[in-house]
């Protein structure tokens, strides 16, 4: 019997050892020399939350609400491509993992299973990501079948307009189209576990691919490098124009971005900064939440990921100023680790922290906390 997985760092452990080196260094790498990686979560390390005493916590509700969904939990899941590397059917464990805690789950555009089969098995709690793909038809179809299949919410991702410079996957030759090499072959061969699971697999279900291209009517493949440069202000004003429920903005740093995208109609914005795995030398995105906020005032939801690794990060960036939190690569090594009981341990153990954290701050209820939780709130300064 695996043990539990109450730590990221465990599951993070255990997938590095399970998945082909290439495959691990995909979802883990970041961009340039990663200094952005671990400032993104160290950027957590840095706030402190003032413990609240002679309250009764005894009753807490982690329930909350977003983009009109009644949620189970402060926190969903990001919009990854590709999760399928993780482990096998990863889509549709984490659209049944969502499901059961009625928590959104980010469909990516690159998902390795189609919108359509995501939302249904996710019950509805499913967001939609998009990406201004350079083949204008495609996208134009893509908004179409997520609106027919019942998505509620469009998150446009704006913060890859060109591919970044990754290098370990430079170095490991991961890509895609992906290409065979025997050092690939190799690094498959070192891991038989990963492998013929996903070869089993794939002989029932069919290689691991970005399936919202392969079922387009439009015949076109997913090049990872390509160009995404076509989501710009004119085409963030005609999807507004287009799609009539609501719309996120996904991957935004910059408080003068934010008040133009508020204008443009946006109903909530997505502070990220890609999980570092975009511009290298931006800001953690958690130091991004205060400036945004102000930038736009409290009527508009602030949705924020990047670095969570922990229950407790949870509380802290709403702490900070988010409305909802969103964990990337924490369930990607929770699937890593041990399939569907490694990313339901992962965010139950998220779960029970946030729980525990939020009490001991003396708040019961998600709604309730704010920067008053912070300890900078208290006359301490910001610890470092
Ligand atoms: C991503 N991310 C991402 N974002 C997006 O909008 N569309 C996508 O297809 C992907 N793909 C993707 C793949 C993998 C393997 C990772 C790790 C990330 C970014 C993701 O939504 C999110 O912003 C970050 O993962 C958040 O940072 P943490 O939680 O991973 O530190
Ligand atoms: C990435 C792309 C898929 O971060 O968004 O790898």
């Amino acid at each position: 019997m695996a043990s539990t997985l109450y730590t990221v760092e465990h599951a993070r452990r255990l997938a590095r050892s399970r998945l082909p080196r290439m495959m691990f260094d995909y979802i883990d790498g970041g961009s340039g020399d990663e200094r952005l990686y671990a400032e993104n979560t160290r950027a957590f390390e840095k706030i402190e939350l003032m413990p609240r005493v002679l309250t009764n916590v005894a009753d807490r509700d982690l329930s909350s609400h977003i983009l009109g969904m009644e949620t189970g939990l402060p926190f969903g899941i990001a919009p990854m491509g590709m999760c399928a590397i993780s482990t096998p059917g990863a889509d549709s464990i984490m659209a049944r993992e969502a499901a059961k805690r009625r928590i959104p789950l980010g469909v990516s555009t690159a998902a390795s299973a189609t919108l359509e089969s995501i939302i249904e098995q996710a019950d509805g709690y499913a967001w939609f990501q998009l990406y201004a793909d350079p083949a204008v038809e495609f996208v134009d179809e893509l908004v179409g079948r997520a609106e027919a299949s019942g998505y509620r919410v469009l998150v446009l991702t704006v913060d890859v307009p060109i591919s970044s410079f990754r290098i370990r996957d430079l170095q490991s030759g991961f890509g895609f189209p992906m290409k065979w090499g025997l050092r690939q072959l190799f690094d498959l061969a070192c891991h038989p576990r990963w492998s013929l699971a996903t070869l089993a697999h794939s002989l029932s279900h069919g290689m691991p691919q970005p399936m919202n291209y392969a079922t387009s009517s439009q015949g076109i493949s997913f090049v990872r490098g390509s160009s995404r440069a076509r989501a710009d202000w004119d085409f963030l004003h005609r999807l507004r124009d287009r799609w009539p429920h609501k719309l996120v903005v996904k991957g935004v740093q910059a408080p003068e971005d934010a008040v133009r995208i508020k204008a443009a109609g946006a109903d909530a914005l997505y502070v990220s900064n890609h999980g570092a795995r975009q511009m290298n030398a931006a800001p953690p995105a958690m130091t991004s939440i205060a400036p945004v906020r102000a930038a736009i005032g409290n009527d508009m939801p602030l949705i924020v990921d990047g670095g969570v690794r922990s229950g407790e990060h949870v509380i802290k960036a709403i702490a900070s100023g988010a409305d909802f939190v969103m964990i990337g690569r924490s369930a990607m090594f929770g699937l890593g680790a041990a399939g569907a009981t490694g990313l339901a341990d992962i965010l139950d153990s998220f779960a029970r922290e946030a729980s525990s954290v939020m009490g001991l701050a003396g708040k019961t209820k998600i709604g309730d906390i704010d920067t008053s939780c912070l300890a900078v709130a208290h006359g301490y300064s910001a610890g470092d």
